[in-house]
């Protein structure tokens, strides 16, 4: 097996984006510095073709180095824009192009890989559309929520932890510290000025929620209406109905909404390890008119778990007994904020080294009282009957297991997509050997 080799085709769609710092408004008397993609936050909606060669050229005009990752599609090694891993990082000044083939479909999302960046506003979506959807819907609406951070983000370690510095305490959080959120948004708007989401009586509305936030769990209701998911982190699932769901930083659910329930009504993201405000939209029937406060969703009876989901297709090279398999500890430094697998923070952190081909499973257990939603680079893994390349490792000794097929030799990224957990080391590099 030869490594996935880099595109060179002409590209079907061609985009410049340019990374800087500006301003956002979250809402009309909001307005904070902030980082971003040609001055829109989120950064601006790339959206293909299924199979569509995409080449994105990035201008660096930041004052420090940055990548951009496209988180989840199994790009070719070179690409995948994770710093002094696959590619030096792009200075300041530079320019950078990214080729890859969009594929397979699916809702993702883009975001720098260096440091602290994804918190200071460097992310969008990323759309690739399926030729034959294999549910029906009439419109659809992408829905990218996100934790707000006004300033700088800082690690505890850097002075955060306690007063004076980046972090507030508490939160919620227990065993950790938590940025100073100031709330949440949905598509870069804070509760009191949401993005409304028209909708007609009748129709079938496919909603595409992206988990962004650098730090935050949430809950997400839509108020009067069911949901049936339809896909998780991008891939098609068996249909199935939840009045809400929980997902991690860098999760996707891809939901199907019948709009049989006229009115004004709130799409709702609560922080789940946070005191923050909710993160809203507004679903609004065409025929609500102006008047009316949009409703609440009420508590959630039918909340969706991982063992509802099943992927449609089978992920292929992960049946049977696997090749490999690593039994990984997730835990908390003792003294100081530091995030280790198997005791080791990256990137003093020995590869977890496979060969291709191979049926690769990876164990985890959690010994630290938070949650650890963990990523892994260039591949989808299945996760009892679902493919996924997210997912959520519960505290206090919580266990996931995943399997992958070794098929795209290069070194890889596996980390924590708490962006915090991730920057004080809970990373690995999966390298390829022969
Ligand atoms: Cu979305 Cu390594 O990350
Ligand atoms: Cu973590």
């Amino acid at each position: 097996m030869t490594p996935r080799s880099t595109v060179t085709d002409e590209p079907d769609t061609s985009v410049s984006l340019t990374a800087a710092s500006g301003t956002i408004r979250p809402s009309p008397e909001t307005s904070t510095a902030n980082w971003t993609y040609n001055e829109q936050f989120p950064g601006p909606e790339l959206r293909v073709q299924e199979g569509d060669v995409l080449s994105v050229e990035l201008t660096n005009d930041l004052r420090e180095e940055t990548t951009i990752h496209w988180h989840g599609i199994p790009v070719p090694n070179p690409v995948d824009g994770v710093p002094n891993v696959t590619q030096d990082p792009i200075a300041s000044g530079e320019t950078f192009t990214y080729t890859f083939r969009a594929e397979p479909a699916g809702t993702y999302f883009y975001h720098s890989h260096v440091g602290l960046q994804l918190d200071r506003g460097l992310l969008g979506p990323l759309i690739v559309e399926e030729p034959n959807p294999h549910v029906e819907y009439d419109r659809e609406y992408v829905v990218v929520v996100d934790d707000y951070l006004p300033g700088e983000p800082r690690l505890p370690s850097d002075g955060g932890m306690g007063g004076g510095g980046g972090m507030g305490g508490g939160g919620g959080m227990m065993g950790d510290v938590r940025p100073p959120y100031e709330g949440h948004l949905i598509n870069g708007r804070l509760p009191d000025d949401p993005q409304t989401f028209d909708v007609t009586e009748g129709q079938r509305v496919r909603f595409r929620f992206v988990n962004a936030s650098s730090a935050t769990v949430f809950g997400v209701r839509i108020a009067g209406h069911e949901m049936t998911v339809t896909h998780a982190d991008g891939q098609p699932v068996e249909p199935v109905d939840a009045d809400s769901f929980v997902f991690g930083a860098g999760e996707r659910y891809d939901a199907v909404v019948e709009a049989t329930n006229p009115g004004k009504w709130f799409v709702q993201a609560d922080a789940l390890d946070g005191n923050e405000p909710p993160a809203r939209a507004v679903v609004e029937y065409g025929s609500a008119g102006d008047s009316g406060t949009p409703q609440p969703p009420s508590s959630s009876s039918n909340r969706l778990q991982y063992g509802d989901l099943r992927a449609v297709s089978a992920l292929d090279g992960v049946s049977g007994r696997p090749d490999r398999t690593f039994d990984l500890t997730l835990s908390r430094g003792r003294d100081e904020y530091v995030w280790t697998i198997d005791g080791q923070a990256y990137p003093d952190a020995d590869p977890l080294q496979i060969r291709p081909g191979e049926h690769v499973r990876i164990r985890m257990t959690n010994q630290s009282p938070v949650v650890h939603p963990m990523h892994l680079h260039g591949h989808f893994f299945q996760v009892g009957n679902a493919i996924k390349d997210t997912v959520i490792v519960p505290g206090h000794r919580g266990q996931v297991t995943l399997d992958f097929h070794a098929d795209n030799p290069g070194r890889w990224l596996f980390h924590c997509h708490n962006l915090y957990h991730l920057d004080a080391g809970m990373a690995r590099v999966i390298k390829y050997v022969e």
